[in-house]
């Protein structure tokens, strides 16, 4: 039998859940393949298998599951340094620099996993590209809401020659502009050929008054899990 897309997404998400040990500051991650290692966390918790951990959640829809989940909570006030994020991913490139933010969450979790002593990435392996913005889909940047047509029409001119096309993201729930956990919008950037330096290309973006913060995750999973067809790959850096 052909597994699913969400059952290559749970093999990832467990996998990583064995890295995880008692005692340990955990950064949660967001979207629909965190979301089950986070279900497996609680669940070893209540078998008693996993004890004092505490939990840092990425964003609202995560700090609710883990609460519902009994996870012990915190925050990066009281916790600054963390063992250990798990999170999923939109993109991975073979550099293993990241696209996340499709579901809406990037900057919390670019706060978060940017203090983790090992942050390890969960995807199954349609999430694989041969460079940012390879799949044709979102590369996500949350900015703040005045004036947003200014700053898209800017964050469209950054990227004129790798034909971009800059699109503020709308709900599906009010046909109104997606509002982020942080109370700002997002634009989303699609791009016709690859950007290149992906760095200097995140710079420039933040270089923008009105960004907040880009969805490219570049130089920070230092972990790999990929779940395909064949079976489950871990990757370090
Ligand atoms: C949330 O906005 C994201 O950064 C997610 O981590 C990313 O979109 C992956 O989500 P899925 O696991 O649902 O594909």
């Amino acid at each position: 039998r052909i597994l699913t897309q969400d059952e290559l997404k749970k093999i990832a998400a467990y996998k990583a859940v064995e890295f995880v040990e008692s005692g340990m500051v955990l950064g949660l991650g967001t979207g629909s393949t965190a979301k089950h290692a986070i279900d497996r966390i609680g669940e070893l918790l209540r078998q008693g298998k996993l004890a004092n951990i505490i939990g840092i959640p990425t964003s609202t829809q995560t700090h609710e599951q883990a609460l519902s989940l009994g996870i012990p909570l915190s925050d990066l006030d009281t916790n600054p340094v963390l063992d250990l994020a798990i999170d999923g991913a939109d993109e991975v490139d073979p550099d293993m620099n990241l696209v996340k933010g499709r579901g809406g969450s990037l900057l919390r979790e670019k706060m978060i996993e940017g203090c983790c002593k090992k942050f390890v990435v969960i995807v199954d392996e349609s999430k694989l590209v041969d460079y940012v913005g390879g799949s044709g889909l979102a590369m996500p940047v949350e900015i703040v809401p005045f004036c947003w047509k200014f700053t898209a029409q800017k964050l469209q001119s950054l990227f004129e020659e790798a034909g971009c096309v800059a699109k503020l993201r709308i709900s599906p729930e009010n046909g109104k502009a997606y509002v982020t956990d942080n109370g700002n919008f997002i634009i989303d950037l699609y791009f016709k050929k690859d950007i290149g330096d992906l760095k200097a290309a995140g710079d420039a973006i933040l270089r923008l008054a009105g960004v907040v913060e880009h969805g490219m995750f570049i130089d920070m999973a230092t972990t790999l899990i990929v779940a395909g067809e064949m079976g489950v790959r871990v990757r370090n850096k």
